[in-house]
């Protein structure tokens, strides 16, 4: 039996953690690095650097059984692993294009640091091409050190359930030039029993773009049917239902709502746009994907107006910061325009969320006067006009009725996200606005 390979990884943030300890589960030797060394010496303490389910407990199982190590040294790291993934990140910058900046500095530390052969792959989401500039680059940098090769093997874990991801993915893409490439990576992934698909470099890299963008167009198609709905008096849920019952369409990424957000879709998207334009393919599709997420804010906002009259020193409970349930993320989350807007209007915030709130507290720090954190999502109730609803958090469905009623001035919910039990609401007398689907009034409450 080979031997298993030793296993670097580049970069420890939502990807790059989950996938070290994913391998490290997997029973390879893991060393994990990263620039900011503050965050290096926290994971080797046990602490990781976000909330992600499981994510403590795994970093805890392999740092005692030794099968993960957490190295601030980047050059030690490098120097170490025999294949090495790179997952750093790619923000975009103003014209929508991503940065690679850190990745081209990380392909610079590997040349400076290559004593023998070793598999580099790209595991961040990139734009097509982006591995033969990676190759490129640690050529030039490389001091005539030729031994390695770049392999493309793009990820697609979700936030909040990156761990399951990791372990039971739907396909494994691996991009390689060389058998030597594919074998390798074929041999790690192999204890998973998934399907895997092997391309070249450039489809890798446009599969990981191209199922991000396509998500994203599935949740504004629904978005517009949802607008449709609203004008033509239908339900939203019921036709995402006939939909996905067409094995053709899926189920999967038709909830209507106040829109996609997170450090992925809306970036994606928009480097997706910018390389098409670069190779002379007009994108406008995508373009208008992108439009139709951003006027969600809009449609909210007025949807909380509608149901309110004067927004104007109401006081109104916001329930859900983070851009999806089980995560602490709010990058790009549609409650930070949501919530910029509702301070525009004059509104008087008490905010909630399970994990999101640290966060958010940088971004919109307490103010006595309008914007408060509150300790529960009924807490944030206490005194409020109406609840609004932005992420889709369980425990929002559970919650008792009765007592949210008692504790507020007007029975009103604007729900964001569809996710709540109607009758519930129906049962304590709630005006109960959704996306979509009709608002469910109180006997002889006129909409
Ligand atoms: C996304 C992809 O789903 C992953 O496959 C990919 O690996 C990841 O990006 C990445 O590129 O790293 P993620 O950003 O964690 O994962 O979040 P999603 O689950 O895709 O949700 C994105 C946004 O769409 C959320 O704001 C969610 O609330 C929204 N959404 C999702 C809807 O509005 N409607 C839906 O039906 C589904």
């Amino acid at each position: 039996m080979t031997p298993k390979r030793r296993v670097g990884v580049l970069g420890l943030g939502h990807v790059g953690l989950p996938t070290a300890l994913g391998f490290a589960e997997l029973g390879c030797t893991v060393v994990g690095t990263d620039s900011d060394r503050s965050k290096v010496e926290a994971i080797g303490a046990g602490v990781p650097p976000f909330y992600e389910p499981g994510l403590e407990e795994l970093l805890e199982r392999h740092l005692a059984s030794g099968q993960f190590q957490a190295l601030p040294e980047i050059s030690e790291a490098v120097r170490r692993s025999d294949i090495l993934f790179i997952c750093v990140g790619t923000p975009h910058r103003e014209d929508g294009s991503a940065d690679l900046a850190q990745v081209e500095g990380a392909a610079r530390t590997v040349a400076a640091n290559l004593d023998r052969y070793k598999l580099i792959v790209e595991k961040s989401t990139a734009p097509v091409m982006t591995a033969l500039w990676v190759e490129r680059a640690i050529q030039r940098y490389g001091r005539g050190q030729r031994d390695f090769e770049v392999a493309c093997n793009p990820e697609f874990l979700r936030e909040g359930t990156a761990i399951h991801d990791f372990l039971h993915p739907d396909r494994v893409v691996i991009g390689a030039n060389s058998e030597r490439a594919r074998s390798w990576l074929r041999e790690l992934y192999e204890p998973l029993g998934r399907p895997m698909l092997i391309t070249d470099r450039n489809s890798a890299e446009m599969i990981k773009h191209a199922s991000n963008a396509f998500l994203a167009l599935k949740i504004s198609y629904i978005n517009m049917v949802s607008d449709l709905c609203e004008a033509a008096g239908a339900n939203v849920h019921d036709i995402a239902a006939g939909l996905g019952l067409d094995p053709r369409i899926g189920a999967h990424f038709l909830e209507a709502g106040i829109g996609y957000g997170g450090f992925c879709l809306p970036k994606d998207l928009k480097a997706f746009i910018h390389v098409a334009e670069e190779h002379g393919v007009n994108f406008a599709l995508l373009r208008e994907v992108g439009r139709i997420n951003e006027s969600r804010i809009d449609r909210f906002v007025r949807k909380v107006q509608q149901a309110l009259w004067v927004l104007q020193d109401k006081e109104l409970a916001v329930w859900g910061l983070s851009f999806k349930p089980h995560t602490d993320d709010i990058r790009d989350a549609p409650s930070l325009r949501v919530v910029q807007r509702l301070r525009q209007a004059g509104a008087c915030l008490r905010l909630y969320d399970p994990a999101a709130a640290p966060e958010f507290r940088r971004v919109f720090p307490e103010d006595p006067h309008s914007l408060v954190y509150c300790s529960s999502a009924l807490a944030a109730a206490q005194g409020a006009h109406a609840v609004l609803v932005l992420t889709e958090w369980p425990e929002f469905r559970e919650i008792d009725w009765k007592q949210v009623r008692e504790s507020m001035v007007l029975p009103i919910v604007v729900d964001g996200r569809n996710c709540l039990d109607a009758a519930a609401l129906s049962t304590e007398g709630f005006e109960y606005h959704r996306v979509g689907e009709a608002s469910l009034m109180p006997a002889g409450v006129k909409v």
